[in-house]
């Protein structure tokens, strides 16, 4: 069977407005993943990521300052209070286990740097799978619109402003 590209991960997701900025930022997410995978597998194409651990460590660690960690905890304290408990205890696992293999691979040989970015590409894009396919839509079947066009308001100010502190931490 052949490995799926980069293209075949991309799929048209119906989104409600609200939930936009999230589903973006799952795009980025699934576009890392796939970087690093290639990057790993040594692979000469890699969709303009590093192909040298310590670049593919950046890469990981900068996408989860910057992005992942306000979009996790804007999904959980957003979203937490519409999902049942096996849902939310999912999410916050597996938000989880994230952050812990990338801070587990701070100071440690390239052997486990490796199995653990690969462990973390892999939870990675399968998280935001799940996300996209079972569990937004199972929050817009289950939020009014005008609980969801709150939350959309709420999302875009806390990514904008996550955006904004990235930037001025790094100045
Ligand atoms: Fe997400």
């Amino acid at each position: 069977m052949r490995a799926p590209g980069f293209s075949d991960t991309i799929y048209v997701m119906k989104r409600s407005r609200a939930l936009k900025p999230l589903s973006s930022e799952h795009h980025q997410a699934l576009l890392v993943s796939f970087q690093l995978k290639k990057g790993l597998a040594g692979h000469s194409e890699s969709a303009g990521a590093p192909k040298d651990l310590p670049g593919l460590v950046a890469l990981a660690r900068r996408f989860e300052e910057q992005i992942l960690r306000p979009h996790c905890r804007a999904e959980e304290e957003l979203l937490g209070r519409y999902l049942t408990e096996t849902d939310m205890r999912r999410l916050r696992g597996e938000h989880a286990e994230l952050q812990r293999l990338l801070d587990a691979a701070r100071g440690v040989g390239p052997a486990e740097q490796r199995t653990l970015l690969t462990a973390f590409a892999d939870l990675l894009e399968r998280h935001i799978r799940w996300e996209e396919r079972d569990l937004f839509p199972y929050a817009e079947l289950h939020v009014d619109e005008a609980a969801l066009a709150t939350i959309g308001g709420e999302l875009e100010k806390r990514l904008v402003l996550a955006r904004s502190e990235t930037k001025s931490a790094r100045r």
